[in-house]
């Protein structure tokens, strides 16, 4: 009895100074952050978000732990296909999206507002239609000007997005983009000296599974990637999985680096994302009249490597469901210089936005200043056909993206 209050006492204690020590760290980050962010004015969004939890694709079903579990589950849902806890945590991404926008967005849909662009796969269509029916709830539904009987149950709105045929888009480089495609495909197959850190784990791993990860490290990333679909249909990965997981995500975290995070992998998948970027920065500072939220749903290399080609230091792991990166252009109310901010949201599951430094720049970074730093990975449609290797008669395989 007095021992288990001794320990309870000490354990309260223990709570209470780490939750000192952490509040007030996050305190003094939040008001550094808030206070520079305060004495500006936001003049464009422009993120790209990963799309819900989904079910496993086809190609990862030898790496489940639970086959006949998932196989089961899977008939209702599909391979690749948002679970409803995807559909969940793309709605929660719409909902972010409000809050921190509000000030750009009327609550109506308005199409010179903001600009909504999806990879065509049914999992980020799904994920952008659920984003937007948080960001557009139903009060201002168009069942107001229609009866009420023919409305029940009908609380809708609607707001359209566009898309590209996958040979087409550049968001989709993993697909149509031969030399990105190949350096995707070669990443996983032999060692990764990257990962040498991550050997002795990586052999624990390999001892619970039935699969070497030692041999070709980069799988790491592939294998932590299934688990998560695994977990979100429904079906837990283990005790002993479970236990070393943190450790997985970890290792999974460095080696996205080796499968997408090159130099050159870096300017294939993004280079364009983020000419747009820059395209629209220059219509807003010239005054031009274009919307001023652009929205992305997309995958994880498109989160993790316009990360990477804006230079983000350090780099955030493996992007989660719902993870969404935005680069904010916003002018300082007291020069009138513009600067670029780029926030990150690990999950939409929190309301806590990550502002990421810039390797270059101390604090924030002022436009020049950003432009200059990160324009080596910018590339325009045409010269990215080019190094890509991209034809017209290129047969693309999107399958795992359908
Ligand atoms: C920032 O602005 C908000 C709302 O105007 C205000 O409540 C807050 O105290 C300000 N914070 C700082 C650090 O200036
Ligand atoms: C949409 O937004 C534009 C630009 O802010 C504005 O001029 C226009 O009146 C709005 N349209 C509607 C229907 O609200
Ligand atoms: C994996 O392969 C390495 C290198 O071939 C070998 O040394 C190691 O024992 C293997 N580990 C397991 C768990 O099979
Ligand atoms: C941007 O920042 C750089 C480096 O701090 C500085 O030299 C430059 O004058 C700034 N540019 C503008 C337009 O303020």
């Amino acid at each position: 009895m007095y021992n288990a209050f001794v320990f309870k006492l000490k354990h309260v204690c223990a709570c209470f100074l780490t939750f000192l020590f952490i509040s007030s760290v996050g305190l003094g980050l939040y008001l550094y952050e808030e206070s520079t962010i305060n004495q500006t004015e936001l003049v464009l969004t422009f993120m790209v978000f990963r799309h819900g939890d989904r079910a496993p694709v086809e190609n990862s079903l030898p790496y489940v732990t639970d086959r006949k579990k998932v196989l089961k589950l899977l008939r209702n849902v599909g391979f690749g296909q948002l679970t409803n806890a995807g559909k969940l945590r793309s709605y929660k991404v719409g909902a972010f999206i409000r809050r921190r926008y509000n000030g750009l967005l009327s609550p109506q849909y308005n199409f010179s507002e903001i600009y909504i662009r999806s990879t065509d796969s049914t999992r980020t269509k799904m994920s952008i239609l659920a984003a937007m029916a948080a960001l557009y709830p139903s009060e201002d539904s168009i069942c107001k000007d229609i009866p009420a009987r023919s409305c029940e149950r009908n609380n809708w709105n609607l707001v359209p997005y566009t898309t590209e045929h996958p040979k087409y888009d550049y968001n989709l480089a993993i697909v149509n983009c031969p030399k990105l495609k190949k350096r995707f495909e070669d990443a996983f197959e032999g060692p990764a000296p990257e990962m040498s850190k991550y050997f002795k784990f990586l052999e624990r791993w390999s001892k619970i599974v039935d699969y070497n990860f030692t041999k070709q490290p980069n799988m790491a990333y592939f294998v932590y990637d299934v688990y998560n679909a695994q977990i979100s249909l429904g079906v837990p990965i283990g005790r002993k999985l479970e236990k070393i997981y943190p450790e997985i995500e970890e290792a999974a975290g460095a080696a996205i680096n080796g499968v997408f995070g090159t130099e050159d992998q870096v300017v294939l998948a993004a280079g364009v994302l983020l000419n747009e970027f820059f395209e629209v920065a220059h219509k807003i500072m010239s005054g031009e009249d274009v919307p001023r939220v652009h929205v992305y749903s997309a995958h994880d290399v498109n989160v993790y490597d316009l990360m990477a080609a804006t230079r983000v230091t350090p780099r955030q792991g493996v992007p989660k469901y719902g993870a969404l990166y935005a680069l904010e252009l916003r002018r300082l109310m007291t020069s009138g210089e513009y600067i670029v901010v780029p926030v990150y949201l690990k999950t939409p599951d929190k309301d806590e936005v990550t502002y990421l430094q810039v390797d270059g720049c101390e604090g924030f970074c002022n436009f020049t200043t950003f432009k200059s730093l990160v324009s080596k990975n910018v590339l325009d449609v045409k010269e990215w056909r080019n190094q890509c290797g991209w034809t017209e008669d290129l047969e693309v395989d999107y399958k795992l993206f359908a």
